[in-house]
């Protein structure tokens, strides 16, 4: 099996493309928004990648509802006849957001997907982690030793994701990453986002024990009620997405909102 990490400057998003036994997947995918317009170098230099590779291209994968950018899952469905995974909990984001941005109805995703469920891939089988806090319906895809955590944790010298949306907790957050640090400590962790200094070359992925010993926001070692502190005091100073009221309702809806 291999993992493709593909960096989204702009958003700071990273991009995977799992691929095994011929098969490929994508993980989060990724489209150009610029002053209301769409475009798609970034994703169409993902797709390209698999074309080389001779891939058949099966599911594209969403870890959550991103807020900071626009998915391009619905077009990797439609050109290619992927199919499309997301949390059975995003019926509960998609509620929680609706009156606020009035939204009309739930993009058609193609399996919703819990703890319970086991996917076919290739010669494996794809786990799914409920790791809710920073959305109610943020998704861990485990795959071997290999786990896709979405915006969970970042790399260890950042800490986590934030937990100030509607429906997030820190609590479950903290929960959350515990209970990925439960998984063997060799386990690669590949990360949603980094923001590396300019010309340095981003994150993507970290070993499990790495995060363990060095997150600078949530280590084995660190309590509840430290985290919360730490968590809280961090989200006070953050601001909002810039794309958030784009990004959310085009997420759930794959509409780009009326322009005010
Ligand atoms: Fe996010």
């Amino acid at each position: 099996m291999k993992v493709q990490p593909f960096f989204h400057m702009e958003t700071g998003s990273l991009t995977y493309v799992v691929s095994d036994s011929g098969y490929a997947l994508i993980v989060d995918p990724v489209l150009d928004y610029k002053d209301g317009e769409i475009s798609y170098n970034h994703v169409d230099s993902v797709l390209e990648y698999i074309v080389q590779k001779g891939l058949d291209l099966r599911l594209v994968l969403e870890t959550h509802i991103h807020a900071d950018h626009l998915s391009a899952s619905q077009y990797v469905k439609d050109i290619t006849g992927a199919k499309s995974v997301i949390s059975a909990k995003i019926k509960e984001v998609f509620n929680q957001w609706k009156a606020k941005l009035n939204l009309k109805s739930l993009a058609s995703f193609d399996f919703f997907v819990d703890s319970h469920s086991r996917i076919q891939f290739g010669s494996k089988f794809i786990e799914v982690i409920e790791t809710p806090g920073h959305t109610p319906a943020c998704i861990t895809y485990k795959i071997d030793d290999h786990v896709f955590v979405g915006d969970t944790l970042f790399a260890p010298d950042k800490g986590t994701s934030r937990a100030d949306f509607p429906g997030a907790s820190a609590t479950e957050l903290f929960h959350s990453i515990k209970k990925l640090y439960q998984l063997p400590r060799e386990t690669n962790v590949y990360l949603c986002h980094d923001y590396p200094p300019l010309g340095a070359a981003p994150t993507s992925c970290v070993k499990l024990e790495s995060q363990k010993r060095r997150n600078v926001m949530l280590s084995q070692n660190t309590s509840l009620s430290e985290y919360i502190f730490m968590r809280d005091r961090r989200d006070q100073l953050l601001k909002e997405p810039k794309l958030l009221n784009v990004a959310i309702p085009f997420n759930l809806t794959y509409l780009l909102p009326a322009k005010r």
